[in-house]
C-alpha cells in the first residue's frame, strides 16, 4: 500500500472476514485481531494513507473507514464469543461431570414435634402477657405436695403417682404445680402473670395416652381483683388461638387441691373431623385442661395475702394437644425417637 489513495477498505473487509471465519478458536482470533487492529495492525496502516487523500476524498475515506472498522470489530466480537463458549461446551462434554443433574439433597433437621408445640403455647401466652419461668425437675415433697395443700397422708396425693429419689423427701415433680409456689416466693407482694413449662414424671404403667415422662405448661395470673372471668376469658381466647377461632369452650367443675374451686375445660371438637366421636367418646367435647382460683392456702404459702389479692392456676399437657391437632394416637411417639415420625412435623 505505498499508495494510499490505493488504499482498497473492500478488500480489507474481505480479507478481514475471509481470517476471522478461519479462525476457530481464541488464540487464532486474538491473533487475528493483533494481525488487524494491533498497533503496527492493517487497519492503522490503512488509517495512516489518509494524510495523502485528497481534502475532497477525506470525508468517503473517513466513513469508508469507519463502516470496515465497525463491521471487523462486530464480526470479532461476535466469532470470540461463539469460540468461548464452543470452548466451554467441549470442556462440559469431555468431562464426566453432568452438571445439569439436580444436587443431592442434604438431610434437614426438623425442631421436635414437642418443642414446635411448646413454643406455639409460648407465642400464644406472650400475646397475653406471660413470661416463662422454669423450676425444677427434681422437686422436694414438700413443693409438690405440702405447700400445695397435699399434707402427708392426703389422699389427693393418690391422684399423681410418684417416683421416689435415694434421698429422703426428694421426688420427681409429678406436675408443674410446684413452680408455682417458686414463682409466688420470688415475686410476692407483686402481682404474676407466668407460665411454667416443663418435663414432669409419673410412676404409670406406658401406654399410648400415657408416659412416664411428659410435658406440662402451668400458668399462673395473682393479682387484686383477677377472677373467674379472667380465667375463663384466659382460656377461651387460649382455646381459640390454638385449636380455631370458632371453638366452644365448655366448663365443668372438678377437684384440685391446690385451686378453689376447680374446673376443667373441655373445647367442642370440629363436626368436620371424622374421629370426633371416636376422640369425644361421642359427647363431642374433649377435655383440654383443668385449673381453677389459687387456694389461699397456697396463695399463703407463696407469701401472699389472699384477704389482698386473688389468682387464678391452670395445667395442660402440650403433647395431648399435638396428638388432637395432628391426630396422633400413640403418646410414646414422642419420645421414642423415630425420625419418620419426627420428620413429619
Ligand atoms: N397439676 C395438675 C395435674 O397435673 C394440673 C392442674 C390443674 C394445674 C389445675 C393447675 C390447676 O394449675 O389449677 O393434673
Amino acid at each position: 500500500m505505498a499508495d494510499a489513495a490505493l488504499v482498497d477498505w473492500a478488500t480489507l473487509e474481505t480479507d478481514g472476514l475471509a481470517g476471522l471465519h478461519a479462525a476457530d478458536d481464541e488464540p487464532a482470533l486474538r491473533a487475528w485481531n493483533t494481525r488487524f487492529f494491533g498497533d503496527k495492525g492493517l487497519v492503522k496502516a490503512a488509517m495512516g494513507g489518509i494524510a495523502k487523500v485528497p481534502k475532497e476524498s477525506r470525508a468517503a475515506f473517513g466513513q469508508e473507514a469507519n463502516r470496515v472498522k465497525v463491521a471487523l470489530e462486530t464480526e470479532y466480537a461476535a466469532r470470540l464469543d461463539s469460540a468461548r463458549e464452543a470452548a466451554l461446551v467441549a470442556g462440559l462434554t469431555a468431562d464426566p461431570l453432568d452438571v445439569t443433574l439436580p444436587g443431592r439433597p442434604r438431610p434437614r433437621g426438623v425442631l421436635h414435634p414437642a418443642t414446635q408445640i411448646l413454643r406455639q403455647i409460648y407465642a400464644i401466652c406472650a400475646d397475653m402477657g406471660f413470661q416463662v419461668y422454669r423450676s425444677r425437675e427434681v422437686e422436694s415433697d414438700e413443693f409438690n405436695f405440702e405447700l400445695l395443700n397435699m399434707p402427708e397422708h392426703h389422699p389427693a396425693r393418690d391422684m399423681w403417682d410418684t417416683f421416689f429419689t435415694e434421698t429422703p423427701g426428694q421426688i420427681l415433680r409429678t406436675h408443674t404445680s410446684p413452680g408455682q409456689i417458686h414463682v409466688m416466693r420470688e415475686m410476692a407482694p407483686n402481682p404474676v402473670r407466668v407460665i411454667l413449662p416443663g418435663m414432669c414424671y409419673r410412676n404409670e404403667a406406658i401406654s399410648t395416652r400415657s408416659e412416664i415422662q411428659f410435658l406440662q405448661v402451668e400458668g399462673l395470673v395473682i393479682g387484686e381483683g383477677v377472677t373467674m372471668a379472667d380465667l375463663k376469658g384466659t382460656l377461651t381466647a387460649f382455646a381459640r388461638r390454638m385449636f380455631g377461632p370458632d371453638r366452644q369452650v365448655r366448663i365443668r367443675s372438678s377437684y384440685f387441691p391446690f385451686t378453689e374451686p376447680s374446673i376443667e375445660v373441655d373445647i367442642d371438637w370440629p363436626k368436620e373431623d371424622p374421629n370426633r366421636d371416636r376422640l369425644t367418646k361421642g359427647t363431642g367435647w374433649l377435655e383440654i385442661l383443668g385449673a381453677g382460683m389459687v387456694h389461699p392456702t397456697v396463695l399463703r404459702n407463696g407469701g401472699y395475702d389472699p384477704d389482698k389479692v386473688t389468682g387464678f392456676a391452670f395445667g395442660m399437657g402440650p403433647q395431648r394437644m399435638l396428638m388432637l391437632k395432628a391426630a396422633i394416637d400413640d403418646i410414646r411417639l414422642f419420645w421414642g425417637n423415630d425420625v419418620r415420625f419426627l420428620a413429619q412435623f
